[in-house]
């Protein structure tokens, strides 16, 4: 989907393929989980959020993610009213994800299919570039991948013509491997689990890219604490942090003052300088965080600081899957 606006904006910045799909991205992709988060058709808060999906539709970087399930369908219904008014920049597209049934937890090929049909009413679209299963945890991966289960349905509307490509993003990784090792899907998406602080994604994504596959890393301050720092009371991964995890934090703060760079800039330079990773997926809540990624883009990281951060060894993650 790429509905162009005359007058608009130059092209995204640094384009480069996702694996084998066809797709270009740019170094990072805007997430949108929490956007019209609490808003109501109507509302101030719904007109602002419609503010910034639009100045994501014509921002510096080619993809917005979202999914079916994002603020409870708000996500993608604030980001089709953006597109409804104001279009969308030339190279630009929206990128979503097929949930359960937020009710039953049914996850199978009629619920894809149905997923699907919500993402695009709410966007406005009839097809899509890319279409992710996403966190398919209610389901066993038996029932998934078999007859009549979600990956069917997914398989269905590639071959159809209505989704150009299609992925698998969720966290747990013994799952994700099993899923990327089918060799039926063209891109993947993990999440904190490839930044600062975890690597536990390297072999999957070296696995993804042997396979020619995209490969998005989502969440490269871990949802706050690499962003707002040891003392913030931030989690990590969604989860409460552990003493440990805080120490080991403030040290590599402390390389980061010594070397006049932040630790959200550090925590996103180090997703975006692996040559595993296409495309990292920031959380933005304001168009003031999309000047910030900008700026940490272009900053100035010394070689050295690397190496130092290498020196503090392995983090104490609190992820164990
Ligand atoms: N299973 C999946 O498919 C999956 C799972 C997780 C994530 N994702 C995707 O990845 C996206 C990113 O994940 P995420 O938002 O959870 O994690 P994230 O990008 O690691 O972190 C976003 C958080 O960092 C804060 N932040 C960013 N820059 C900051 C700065 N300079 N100073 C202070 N705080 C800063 C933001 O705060 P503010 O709110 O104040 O801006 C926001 O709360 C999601 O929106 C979603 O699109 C997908």
């Amino acid at each position: 989907m790429t509905v162009s606006n005359p007058g608009d904006a130059a092209p995204p910045v640094d384009l480069r393929p996702l694996g084998r799909t066809g797709i270009l991205a740019s170094p990072v992709t805007l997430g949108t989980s929490s956007l019209g988060a609490g808003t109501v058709p109507g509302d101030a808060g719904e007109a602002e959020a419609i503010d910034l999906a639009s100045a994501m539709l014509h921002g510096p970087y080619a993809l917005i993610d979202t999914s079916n399930e994002y603020a409870g369908g708000r996500s993608e219904t604030v980001l089709g009213e953006a597109l409804a008014r104001d279009g969308i920049a030339p190279g630009r597209a929206i990128v979503t994800k097929v949930d359960r049934d937020p009710v039953t937890g049914v996850f199978d090929r009629d619920r894809v299919r149905r997923s699907f049909e919500e993402s695009c009413e709410r966007l406005g679209v009839d097809r899509l570039g890319i279409l992710h299963l996403h966190d398919p945890y209610s389901v066993s991966f038996e029932a998934a991948m078999g007859p009549g289960g979600a990956v069917a349905g997914l398989l269905e509307l590639r071959d159809e013509g209505l989704v150009d490509a299609i992925g698998v993003a969720a966290g747990r990784m013994s799952l994700m491997r099993r899923y990327v090792g089918t060799g039926v899907f063209d891109l993947v998406l993990s999440h904190n689990r490839f930044t600062l602080v975890d690597r536990s994604a390297v072999p999957l994504f070296e696995e993804a890219g042997e396979r020619g596959m995209g490969v998005f890393n989502a969440a490269p301050f871990g949802g706050g604490l690499l962003a707002r720092g040891s003392a913030s009371g931030a989690t990590y991964a969604y989860g409460e942090t552990t003493p440990e995890l805080r120490a080991w934090v403030e040290r590599v703060e402390a390389v980061c003052v010594r070397h006049g760079v932040d630790l959200p800039t550090v925590a996103l330079r180090f997703s975006l300088r692996s040559p595993l990773v296409h495309s990292t997926v920031v959380g933005v809540s304001s168009t003031a965080r999309i000047d910030e990624l900008e700026r940490a883009r272009a900053a100035d990281v010394p070689e050295e600081l690397w190496v130092e951060l290498d020196a503090l060894g392995p983090a104490p993650s609190t992820i164990v899957d």
